[in-house]
């Protein structure tokens, strides 16, 4: 059997990323952060100085571009033509204008397309703010999962820490998760949205541990 796919939405830092790779290792599923996705282009933009904000140019990186990703503990690895971009990927840099080229209608044709064969043959978790309203609309589970600006902020500063990223402070970090979704939300093209048949998880007070519960179990009554 091979499997379904899974759709796992919802604002910056809810904690989509952390649930989803460990639902996907529980039901021997693959992990697609979409994210990364936007965020290799981000990266590849800034690097060949072509401003986020040239829709014409952005576009055409986004289809010559080629987006890998490698198993990888304890993360995926991902890759930019070949080069390992895991960690230039969550760079403060990437986080203040990858919202811009993920509202280029071009931009997310490519990824869209690029997403939709990659969970093609389902046994998929995938991860993002248009999965279940855009990509796979068709997906048997879709999560929503929200979570206070606050409590975001909070485990996003706790991540960057142990990751030795160089954080920015609590408040700047969640006025950066708060300007991002409002962009992400207002944007012409699939915005972040609760697709109508999706389940919405609060997790603000919730373990990941109870998260990757509850989904679970969504997941084990619809096979
Ligand atoms: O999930 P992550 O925070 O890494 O996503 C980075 C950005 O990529 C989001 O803020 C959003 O602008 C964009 N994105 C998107 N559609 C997706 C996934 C991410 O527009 N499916």
């Amino acid at each position: 059997k091979k499997g379904i796919q899974v759709a796992i939405d919802g604002p910056a830092s809810a904690g989509k990323s952390t649930v989803a790779k460990l639902v996907a290792k529980r039901f021997n599923y693959v992990y697609c952060d979409t994210g990364a996705m936007y965020r290799v282009v981000t990266l590849a933009a800034l690097d060949q100085g072509i401003a986020v904000t040239d829709s014409t140019q952005v576009s055409q990186l986004a289809r010559e571009i080629k987006i890998s990703f490698a198993p990888g503990e304890p993360e995926q690895r991902v890759f930019l033509n070949g080069r390992d971009v895991t960690t230039a990927i969550r760079q403060g840099r990437i986080d203040q204008n990858v919202s811009a080229v993920a509202a280029i209608p071009a931009v997310r044709e490519e990824m869209t397309n690029q997403q939709r064969q990659i969970a093609e043959e389902g046994g998929i978790v995938m991860d993002g703010r248009d999965i279940g309203s855009t990509v796979l609309p068709n997906a048997p589970v879709k999560i929503f999962m929200v979570a206070t600006a606050h409590e975001r902020a909070r485990r996003r500063y706790v991540e960057n820490k142990a990751k030795g990223i160089a954080t920015a402070s609590l408040e700047e970090l969640q006025k950066e998760i708060e300007l991002r979704d409002q962009k992400d939300s207002s944007r012409k093209v699939s915005p972040l949205v609760q697709a109508p048949d999706a389940v919405r998880l609060d997790t603000t007070s919730l373990t990941i541990d109870e998260v990757v519960d509850r989904i679970s179990t969504i997941i084990e009554k619809t096979l």
